[in-house]
C-alpha cells in the first residue's frame, strides 16, 4: 500500500473534505483522502527547532506536541474510539477522523490506527511545526473537521516575510496565519449526526472578542520582542508558540472573577439569609469551558463555617430553566454508551459527575442517540442546555440558607469556590486515567461574613 502511494506526485494538494467524520452512511472510510503521503515528506519538529529553538521549546511544553501521546487521548482513542469502530458497523472507520486533528501526519500517510504512543513512531509528533506551516488555505468558508489545504515541500507559510531569507526554506506570507480560521480547522468539529461537538472558533466569532479583533493568536500566541530564528532579526512583535490553555493551571486560574454577598449581615438561628454570587468571565475569548465540553465541568461550591468549625453546605437555588437538572450536581448515573466499545452488555454507567450534590455546574451535556449523557463526542446525537459562561458574560447564582438551630452564635464565614475539572471524575477513574489529568483545580474563591446572635 505504502509503495503505491509513494508513486503519487510529490507536492500533491490534499483536500480534506468532511473526511473526519464520514460516518453518516455506514460505509467504511475509503481512505481516498488520506494516505497519499509518507512521513518522510515532513520534517521533524527537532529539525525546525535547530534554528527556531525558542519556538520549539515552547511548542514542546504545549498540548499541541502531545495531542496524540497524552494519556487521556491514548485511552479515549484506543479503549473507546477504535473499539467502538470495531464493535458497531455503523461506526466503522470513525476512529480515523480523530487523527486528522490529533496526528495529522498519520492521517495524511494513511497510518491508521497509528502505533501506540509507547512505540515511539512519528505519529507521536502530533500537531507539529510542519502540519501548521505547510497549510496554505481552507476548503470552504467555515473552518472545521481539519478542512485545511496542505502542501508538502520547502515552502513554509506564515503571516510574516521577515527581513532575511532562510537558508533552509522559502517563506510565503498569507493572511490565514493571522486569521482565527486556521485554528478553527481543528478547533471546530461537526460529527456525523451533524452536531457541533466542538466550536471554540465559532463561539469566538459570535462573541465580543471577534468584534474587537482580538484573535486566538493574541491570547494563545502572545507577541513579544524576540528573534524568530537563532540567526534572524529581533522583531518587536514575534508570535510566541505557547499554546497554553486548559492544561495550564495558571491560564485557568482567575478566568472567572467570583464574589459573594449576603442580603443581611446580622441574624438569628431559624432565620433565612440569601447569598448572591457573581461570576464574571474576564479572560476567555470563547465560552468557559470550551472545546472538549463533553469531558469538562466547572462547579460552584458554597459552604458556611461557624466559629466552632461546623460546616454547612449550601445547595444552589433552582432557577427553573429547561434542562436545569443537568446543571445541578446529583448522584445520577450516565455514560452507559461506553458499554458498547468496552464490550459490557447492559452497562449501568458510572456517576454523572461526583461533585457535592446540589452544587451548580456550568456545562453543556452531550446526549447519545438514546438520550443518555455521553462523553463520546462521536456518539452525540443532540446537545442539552448550554449553561457555560460566555466571554465577558456575568452569571449570578443565589443560595438560600435557613440558619440551623445547631449553628454556633458568632461570626459565620460563607465561602464560594469555583472548581474546574478536565474530565468528569467517575469516567476518569473507571478508565484508569492518571490522577493528575483530572485533578480539581480551584479557579477562584471568595468569602463573606454574617453575625449570628443567640
Ligand atoms: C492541525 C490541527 C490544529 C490546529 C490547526 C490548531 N490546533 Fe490547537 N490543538 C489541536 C489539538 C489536537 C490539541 C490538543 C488536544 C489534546 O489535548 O489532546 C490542541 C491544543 C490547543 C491548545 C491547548 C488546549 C489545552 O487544553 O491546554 C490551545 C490553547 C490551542 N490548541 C490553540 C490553538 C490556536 C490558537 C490555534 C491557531 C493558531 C490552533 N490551536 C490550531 C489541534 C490544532
Ligand atoms: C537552517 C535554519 C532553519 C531551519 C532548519 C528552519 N528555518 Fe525557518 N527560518 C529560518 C530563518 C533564518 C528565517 C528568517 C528569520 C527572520 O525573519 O529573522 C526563517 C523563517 C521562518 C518562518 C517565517 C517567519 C519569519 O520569522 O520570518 C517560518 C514560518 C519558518 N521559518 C518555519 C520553519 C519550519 C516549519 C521549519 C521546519 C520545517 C523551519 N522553519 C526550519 C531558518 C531556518
Ligand atoms: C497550531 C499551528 C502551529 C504550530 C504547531 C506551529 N506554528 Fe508557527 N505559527 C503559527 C501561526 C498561526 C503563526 C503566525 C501567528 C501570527 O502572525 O499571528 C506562526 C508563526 C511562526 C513563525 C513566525 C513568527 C513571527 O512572529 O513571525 C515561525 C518562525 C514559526 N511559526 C515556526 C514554528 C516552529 C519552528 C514550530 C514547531 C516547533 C511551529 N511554528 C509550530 C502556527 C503554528
Ligand atoms: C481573550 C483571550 C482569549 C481569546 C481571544 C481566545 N482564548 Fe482560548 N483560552 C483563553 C483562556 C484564558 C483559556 C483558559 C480557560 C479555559 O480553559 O477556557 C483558554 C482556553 C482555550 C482552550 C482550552 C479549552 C479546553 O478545555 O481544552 C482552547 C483549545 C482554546 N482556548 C483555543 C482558542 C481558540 C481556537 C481561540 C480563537 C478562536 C481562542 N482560544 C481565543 C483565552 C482566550
Ligand atoms: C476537528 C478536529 C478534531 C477531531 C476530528 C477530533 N478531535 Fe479530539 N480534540 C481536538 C482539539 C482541538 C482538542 C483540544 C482542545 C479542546 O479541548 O478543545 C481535542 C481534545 C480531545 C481530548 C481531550 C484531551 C484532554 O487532554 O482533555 C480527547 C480525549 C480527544 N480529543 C479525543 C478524540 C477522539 C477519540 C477523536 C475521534 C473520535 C477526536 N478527538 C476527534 C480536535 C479534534
Amino acid at each position: 500500500m505504502k509503495m503505491q502511494l509513494k508513486l503519487l506526485p510529490f507536492g500533491i494538494i490534499i483536500l480534506f473534505f468532511l473526511l473526519g467524520f464520514n460516518l453518516k452512511k455506514p460505509t467504511p472510510h475509503t481512505g481516498s483522502n488520506s494516505g497519499p503521503l509518507d512521513y518522510s515528506d515532513f520534517k521533524t519538529p527537532e529539525y525546525c527547532g535547530s534554528c527556531h529553538d525558542q519556538f520549539y521549546q515552547q511548542w514542546s511544553q504545549a498540548m499541541m506536541s502531545e495531542a496524540y501521546t497524552h494519556h487521556w487521548d491514548e485511552i479515549e482513542y484506543f479503549k473507546l474510539a477504535v473499539a467502538h469502530s470495531k464493535a458497531d458497523p455503523a461506526m466503522e472507520g470513525m476512529h480515523e477522523g480523530c487523527n486528522g486533528c490529533h496526528t495529522p501526519m498519520a492521517f495524511l500517510t494513511g497510518d491508521m490506527p497509528p502505533p501506540r504512543p509507547g512505540e515511539g513512531s512519528r505519529a507521536n509528533e502530533s500537531v507539529s511545526c510542519e502540519v501548521c506551516h505547510l497549510i496554505q488555505g481552507i476548503d470552504g468558508d467555515t473552518a472545521y473537521n481539519h478542512n485545511f489545504i496542505l502542501e508538502t515541500g520547502t515552502t513554509k507559510y506564515s503571516s510574516r516575510k521577515g527581513d532575511i531569507e532562510s537558508p533552509d526554506h522559502q517563506i510565503v506570507p498569507i493572511d490565514l496565519f493571522s486569521d482565527t480560521r486556521i485554528c478553527g480547522t481543528c478547533h471546530n468539529e461537526k460529527n456525523s449526526f451533524g452536531i457541533w461537538v466542538k466550536s471554540t472558533q465559532l463561539e469566538w466569532e459570535e462573541g465580543p472578542y471577534a468584534a474587537d479583533h482580538v484573535t486566538c493568536q493574541e491570547c494563545h500566541m502572545p507577541d513579544t520582542e524576540m528573534k524568530t530564528a537563532k540567526m534572524g532579526t529581533t522583531y518587536p512583535d514575534t508570535r510566541t508558540h505557547l499554546f497554553n490553555g486548559a492544561h495550564d493551571p495558571g491560564k485557568v486560574r482567575g478566568t472567572i472573577e467570583l464574589r459573594i454577598q449576603p442580603d443581611i449581615r446580622e441574624t438569628v438561628p431559624g432565620e433565612v439569609v440569601v447569598f448572591t454570587t457573581t461570576l464574571f468571565n474576564q479572560k476567555t475569548g470563547h465560552k468557559f469551558p470550551t472545546g472538549s465540553v463533553e469531558d469538562r465541568i466547572v462547579w460552584l461550591h458554597v459552604e458556611a463555617k461557624d466559629e466552632a468549625g461546623n460546616t454547612f453546605h449550601l445547595p444552589v437555588d433552582k432557577k427553573g430553566f429547561e434542562g436545569e437538572e443537568y446543571t445541578i450536581a446529583s448522584d445520577a448515573m450516565a455514560y452507559q454508551d461506553m458499554g458498547v466499545p468496552l464490550g459490557i452488555e447492559n452497562f449501568e454507567g458510572v456517576r454523572r459527575e461526583d461533585v457535592p450534590i446540589g452544587d451548580r455546574i456550568f456545562r453543556m451535556p452531550y446526549f447519545d442517540p438514546q438520550g443518555r449523557m455521553t462523553i463520546m463526542q462521536w456518539n452525540t446525537a443532540s446537545l442539552g442546555v448550554d449553561y457555560r459562561i460566555g466571554p465577558r458574560e456575568t452569571k449570578t447564582e443565589t443560595f438560600t440558607f435557613t440558619l440551623p438551630y445547631e449553628i454556633t452564635p458568632g461570626k459565620v464565614t460563607v465561602t464560594a469556590s469555583l472548581y474546574y475539572r478536565l474530565l468528569v471524575k467517575p469516567v476518569a477513574e473507571y478508565l484508569d486515567v492518571p490522577a493528575e489529568e483530572y485533578a480539581a483545580l480551584e479557579v477562584n474563591s471568595h468569602s463573606t461574613e454574617i453575625t449570628v446572635y443567640p
